[in-house]
């Protein structure tokens, strides 16, 4: 696990308790940090929030087997930035084109919501993970909180861009576009807050940018 936090990390003690908690829970799930998807050679970072319980914290794989990822992986194979079947496990030959995936906070948080100390204390990762990426273009933000972890991981403040879902922000100190989108998590798609329709604009965005 190159650019992830050592499959015990106890930098975050809410997350390892919870993560305790979740091994004697649900044995069969991975229950740790969660690992990328995606080649380092890709142009595009997509950032998420955190792995879902049931989701990335029992398959290893961000976005795999939660809501989330029903929409966007769908969107990336319709756009060209995917192929194979999407079979909600790890091991289903599902692969990414040029996308990288991950997350601004590698381990499953309670309710789904992380603290700035667990974004800080995760950020060295997310740090690693882009300096890693050497031809790195575009970094799409899903959600308000990526935006921000993202920002921060680069040195900016969070208030030097403002995020807007489809804004486009020119990080003046790096040669990235980060773009912005809502997250799409269930909550989002069943008020309305991002359709189907917002999403594949976004991700039809990325290829004009390439
Ligand atoms: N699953 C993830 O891996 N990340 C998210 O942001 C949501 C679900």
């Amino acid at each position: 696990m190159l650019y992830c936090s050592s499959f015990d990390c106890q930098k975050c003690p809410r997350l390892s308790e919870f993560r305790s908690q979740n091994k004697q829970k649900f044995t069969s799930y991975h229950n740790g940090p969660v690992e990328s998807f995606g080649d380092l050679s890709a142009a595009i970072l997509i950032v998420g929030l955190a792995p879902g319980l049931h989701g990335a914290n029992q398959t290893n794989r961000p976005f795999t087997n939660d809501y989330a990822g029903d929409i966007l992986y769908p969107a990336l194979k319709k756009f060209g930035f995917a192929r194979g079947n999407y079979g909600k496990v790890k091991n289903d030959g599902f692969e990414l084109i040029n996308v990288r995936v991950t997350n601004s906070v590698r381990c499953v948080p309670p309710q789904n919501k992380v603290t700035a100390d667990e974004i800080k204390a995760c950020r060295p990762y997310l740090q690693a993970e882009i300096a890693a990426m050497p031809n790195l273009k575009i970094i799409l933000s899903l959600g308000s909180v990526s935006h921000g972890a993202v920002l921060q991981a680069l040195g900016y403040k969070k208030s030097a861009f403002k995020f807007a879902h489809g804004a486009e922000h020119k990080l003046f100190n790096h040669n990235i576009i980060l773009i912005d989108s809502y997250h799409t998590s269930r909550y989002n798609i069943n008020t309305n807050v991002l359709t189907a329709e917002m999403f594949d604009k976004i991700i039809s965005r990325l290829t004009e940018l390439l």
